[in-house]
């Protein structure tokens, strides 16, 4: 289950990740791509960001952008944000990567959550930070990030009013 809408007839979903250049911009395409094969591009906005600071208007990670461009996504135009504490007066539901992620939120609240928390295999599960790693890193984080993603436009479609 996820919160309701602050407003009826739309929903926004805030993606949080420690450098927003890998695993949340990676979650942010794939949702953004999900919800306009659902028709529900207009009525749901996504945004992302980085808790911390370092690479506050980069591109993603060339690492994280060839998985989705080989998966046939459209990686080119993210440019990384960091988190603000207002970003959550903004949003109706926040999800984390991992649990790191999630403490530096303020924790679990009615509208903050683990991402893995909506993953249909491994409920509760964190995305693993693939910064430090190898390419298999990133092909694991768009396994998760595909199937959670689905299952979030599941989620937010019965939040909205049926068309
Ligand atoms: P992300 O990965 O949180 O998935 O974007 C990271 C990117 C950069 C750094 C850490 C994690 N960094 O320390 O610069």
């Amino acid at each position: 289950m996820i919160p309701a809408p602050r407003d009826p007839g739309r929903y926004r979903v805030a993606l949080v990740c420690l450098g927003n250049i890998c695993r949340s911009p990676m979650a942010h395409v794939v949702l953004d791509s999900r919800l306009d094969d659902a028709g529900l591009g207009d009525l749901v906005q996504v945004t992302s960001s980085g808790t911390g600071g370092w690479h506050v208007g980069d591109p993603m990670d060339r690492r994280a952008a060839a998985t989705l461009t080989t998966a046939g996504y459209d990686a080119s135009r993210h440019r990384a944000r960091q988190w603000v504490t207002g970003d959550a007066d903004d949003a109706d539901l926040v999800l984390a990567m991992d649990h790191q992620n999630l403490a530096d939120l303020g924790g679990r609240s009615a509208r903050v959550m683990l991402f893995g928390d909506l993953d249909p295999l491994q409920g509760g599960a964190e995305v693993p930070d693939p910064y430090y790693g190898g390419d298999a890193g990133f092909e694991e984080v768009l396994r998760m990030v595909e199937r959670t993603t689905t299952e979030i436009v599941s989620e937010v479609r019965k939040s909205l009013p049926t068309p």
